[in-house]
């Protein structure tokens, strides 16, 4: 036993001694495909340049900007053919058409002999490139001010490096509660470092519409605007249907400058913004704003004040279909995006099930007999003898959401919806986001449709990230471990299939979630954990010599003022 104990010690000192090389190599997040450490350092001084020509200027400038402050370095920005091949002293980004084989987000970063060259066949490679050589500096070179008495080197190394799926995602609900857009830059900066690469930015809820329409302004007059919400303990109304609320109005919306900037914003980081319009359940903030939206106009519906699934969904007139496609229409003026996000998730039918317009359209599409009734819909049962949605509600919804595929196909965008978006068949052009488990992602991709995979299970960050002392959450258990063991592929596809699971997104829906701190506690470290998820090799993961590397990881989100959960938990509990 003392001698098992005295070589584990040796071993230990051995490690420590290896320790200095091996641990600024190894806290990389997400871990690259293939490093290789040598001896040495590479020192960025006074004299260093940056050199870059073509496409690849950009990203010399956004190296530039993001290493100046803190190094207070000069690091002019040349051009190749003013530089000698082989020179000492620069930080070299080169497009490489030969270099396809790293694909269209990866790089090949070698430091050596004094100086780092990035090599990528596209501008995206050698933007992750950069967010590779910012981790390997010291974690000052992420202060905004100079940082005095650091030496700004790196270990001399070789790394290739390229994504394991074309989407990484960070989805924000910003319908529940509005957050600002200095925060939502904030997110996009981070996304970035941790080479993500789609923001899905869920602009329409129950409880808030989001986005300046200028079509339909009543839709942020009103839409835009609660006069209250529920207080948390009473969301699910299990008082005896007694609900306190907080009597404080809540709003927000994002003009189309705004969300141009935004766009702008992340397309200078590599990041694509999808944006959601939901479809055609929660909806009810729009149908608050114009009631002719509903099924019923006659009944007057405020914005959402509490959480849950709200029974409002659109009506399925062709005006209803119309206004919809006058939305997306401003919406793909603004979002340049090929996929557009449109909801499908949790459309109670209860209403066209009451709906003489809704049937009527039903018959009209061969849904459902000539002579059915609403009765015959409300009483349909299914195969266990209990009450159900009828199929042929099913059928009105894959309906709905068709016009609108086929809309969005004409104008060469894509449309996505969550799982939901299966009932009734799938339209023919969609993707889909697989948020209630895996299955409707493999029938999907089994389908030669496209799939990312986001079930709750393992991606939302709504959820508890421990037991005990914890800010409210909605619910749910996913720890960071869950979200770091998550694999997108699924078991039981073939390579055709395989190839239409485009990745792994992270979920952070806003019921309990009011502030830019408290979002930032719920999303981090756990959307570094499935950046990893979504980046790097399989085989490379570990979730031992993870926490490793988030320990040193962390401090650089300490430096950048993130409010993430400590590793130990809560220090203090964001509201
Ligand atoms: C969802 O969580 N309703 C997509």
């Amino acid at each position: 036993m003392r001698q098992r104990i005295s070589l584990r010690l040796a071993f230990q000192l051995a490690l420590l001694a290896l320790a200095p090389a091996f641990l600024a190599a190894q806290d990389l997040i997400p871990v690259p495909s293939q490093m290789k450490v040598s001896g040495g350092r590479v020192v960025l001084g006074p004299a260093t340049r940056l050199v870059a020509e073509g496409d690849a200027r950009p990203v010399a400038e956004r190296l530039r900007a993001y290493l100046q402050p803190a190094t207070g370095l000069p690091l002019a920005i040349q051009e190749r053919g003013r530089e000698k091949q082989g020179g000492r002293d620069a930080v070299l980004l080169t497009l490489d058409p030969e270099a396809s084989a790293l694909g269209p987000e990866g790089y090949r970063l070698e430091a050596a002999d004094g100086r780092i060259e990035i090599r990528a066949p596209k501008p995206a490679g050698l933007f992750y490139g950069i967010q590779t050589l910012r981790q390997l500096l010291s974690r000052e070179v992420f202060r905004q001010a100079k940082a005095d008495g650091v030496s700004w080197s790196v270990p001399a190394c070789v790394i290739e490096d390229r994504p394991r799926f074309p989407w990484r995602g960070s989805h924000l609900d910003v319908g529940r509660h509005f957050l600002p857009k200095d925060f939502i830059k904030k997110h996009l900066d981070l996304m970035a470092l941790h080479k993500l690469n789609v923001f899905h930015w869920h602009l329409t809820e129950d409880q808030g519409w989001r986005l300046e329409i200028k079509k339909y302004p009543k839709l942020t007059e009103v839409g835009a605007w609660r006069k209250e919400t529920v207080l948390p303990v009473y969301w699910k109304a299990d008082f005896a249907g007694q609900r306190l609320f907080d009597g404080t109005p809540h709003g927000g919306f994002y003009t189309q400058e705004d969300a141009k900037e935004i766009v702008a914003y992340a397309a200078e980081r590599f990041i694509t913004v999808v944006p959601e319009i939901e479809m055609p359940g929660h909806s009810t903030a729009a149908i608050a704003a114009y009631p002719e939206l509903g099924n019923f106009p006659d009944r007057k519906v405020e914005v959402g004040t509490a959480w849950g699934v709200f029974r409002s969904t659109y009506g399925v007139e062709d005006s209803n279909i119309q206004f919809l496609k006058d939305v997306l229409d401003e919406v793909m003026a603004v979002f340049p995006s090929t996929t557009i996000h449109i909801g499908g998730d949790e459309c109670p039918k209860s209403e066209w099930a009451r709906s003489e317009r809704a049937l009527a359209r039903m018959k009209r599409e061969g849904m459902v007999p000539a002579t059915a009734t609403l009765a015959d819909l409300q009483a349909y049962r299914n195969e266990k003898g209990e009450l159900a949605e009828h199929p042929a509600l099913h059928k009105l919804q894959a309906w709905f959401i068709r016009q609108v595929d086929a809309y969005l196909a004409s104008k060469g965008r894509r449309l996505m919806g969550w799982s939901e978006i299966l009932e009734g068949g799938l339209a023919p052009n969609a993707a889909v986001m697989s948020w209630l488990g895996e299955d409707a992602g493999i029938q999907a991709a089994k389908a030669g449709h496209d799939v990312v995979m986001a079930p709750e299970s393992h991606t939302y960050f709504d959820y508890y990230q421990a037991k005990g002392n914890e800010p409210l959450a909605i619910g749910g258990f996913t720890p960071l471990e869950k979200a770091y063991g998550y694999d997108p592929m699924p078991a039981g596809l073939d390579a055709a299939q395989q190839r239409h699971i485009l990745g792994v997104q992270g979920q952070l829906w806003t019921e309990f979630v009011s502030t830019p701190a408290k979002a930032e506690y719920m999303i981090w470290p756990r959307l570094a954990a499935l950046a990893e998820v979504g980046w790097s090799p399989k085989g490379k993961r570990d979730p031992r010599e993870f926490l490793g590397r988030l320990r040193v990881h962390l401090k650089r989100l300490d430096v950048l003022a993130v409010n993430y959960r400590p590793l130990d938990g809560a220090q203090s509990l964001p509201r």
